[in-house]
């Protein structure tokens, strides 16, 4: 049999990983590669996660870089078509929600090919997105859909998916994270920062609704300079953020107990995240990555995809209006936590499931 993973932006390689090494230990019986459609291409966004997550070099690298949406998504389609023309998969996994999602799903439906769909069912509700189209549509099309919540599920049923196509796997990422944890102990990030454990506020802020204009932009630096008053700040700056900043001639007017780094690999973030006295981010998995280690959460986005991070997990969403944001943080300060437990099934067991699954019903 022969399944071909698709990995493109940086927040699919850690879900990517347990999944191919589940393959791996099933050899006999799979041929597991993996194409990077090169949506993600810097050093810091891709290659430092591939050694951190000891993947091998991929089978196909695409090398389609950015662009706007209909660009990168028709670009990916091109040439991952090309890819299953040669190889013939039996199977595609596709991961999260990325561009490069949604444009191998359409590849491979339009090829008769089966298709996987590991983190399906998530929803925000809210198309303005990208997203969020990528989820829905690569939902509708996928024949297996693999969910870490339970809000996934009624999702996809509320969206008439067949019961015998959904799969309560649990959490993919929460396996990378517990099988990287123990490394963690060996970075020297904190050291090499100048940070104190649980002494400082860990920011990522990427959305385009928080840093594609200039005015949300400036509103972001006065939001983290009120915070660098009370406590370091450490925020690696994802590319499409620092753009923005210097296009806005922003990058100077950070406060000096603010350390702007360049984006920061698997591991070395994982040791700044458990550390972190609080963590804001507009991020999708962080909002996971944090209740699994019971570290508080501030959301700075109107909504979440990943509602039990809030009912269970430590998560507080917040909205964009950084006033409310700014005070929700202060209270963190004061020691006003939020207690939250780990959702169920994010065991570090998810991908075994999933293989599991896949080679009983393929
Ligand atoms: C993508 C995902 C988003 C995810 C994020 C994590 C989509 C629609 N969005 O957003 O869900 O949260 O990745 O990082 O797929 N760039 C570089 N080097 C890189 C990658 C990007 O310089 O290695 C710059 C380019 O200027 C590019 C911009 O970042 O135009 C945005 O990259 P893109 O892949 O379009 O989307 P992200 O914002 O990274």
């Amino acid at each position: 049999m022969k399944i071909i993973s698709v990995a493109g932006a940086r927040p699919n390689f850690m879900k990517v990983a347990p999944i191919h090494k589940e393959f791996r230990r099933n050899q006999s019986r799979v041929d597991h590669l993996i194409c990077h459609t090169g949506q993600h291409f810097d050093e810091n966004m891709s290659n430092v996660f591939f050694n951190d997550l000891e993947l091998p070099r991929p089978d196909y690298y695409l090398g389609v870089g950015s662009g706007s949406h209909a660009e990168q998504t028709g670009r990916i389609m091109t040439a991952f078509e090309d890819v299953v023309l040669k190889e013939r998969p039996d199977l595609v996994v596709v991961v999260g929600d990325v561009n490069s999602t949604l444009a191998c799903s359409l590849v491979a439906a339009k090829m008769g090919i089966n298709i996987a769909h590991v983190e399906a069912g998530l929803r925000s509700f809210d198309r303005t997105m990208p997203e969020e189209i990528n989820r829905m549509l690569t939902d509708s099309l996928s024949d297996f859909l693999f969910v870490t919540e339970k809000s996934g599920l009624e999702n996809l049923r509320r969206e008439g998916i067949a019961e015998s196509k959904i799969f309560f796997s649990g959490n993919v990422m929460i396996d990378c994270l517990l099988y990287y944890l123990p490394k963690t102990d060996r970075s020297e990030v904190l050291k090499n920062l100048g940070l104190n454990a649980g002494k400082y506020v860990l920011v990522t802020i990427h959305r385009p609704s928080n840093v594609d204009s200039e005015k949300s932009l400036e509103r972001v630096v006065i939001f983290l300079n009120e915070m660098a008053e009370k406590r370091k700040v450490i925020f690696p700056v994802h590319p499409r953020t620092r753009k923005n900043l210097n296009d806005c001639k922003l990058l100077d007017k950070f406060h000096d107990r603010i350390i702007l780094s360049d984006p920061i690999g698997y591991i070395d973030f994982l040791a700044l995240l458990k550390n972190a006295e609080v963590v804001v981010t507009d991020s999708g998995g962080i909002q996971e990555e944090t209740t699994f280690l019971h570290i508080p959460c501030i959301t700075i986005r109107d909504s979440t995809e990943r509602p039990v991070t809030v009912d269970i997990g430590t998560n507080r969403v917040v909205g964009t209006d950084l006033n409310i944001a700014r005070d929700v943080v202060f209270s963190v300060l004061k020691g006003e936590v939020k207690n939250g437990d780990i959702p169920p099934l994010w065991d570090g067991k998810a991908a075994v499931r999933i293989v599991e699954i896949l080679l009983q019903k393929l």
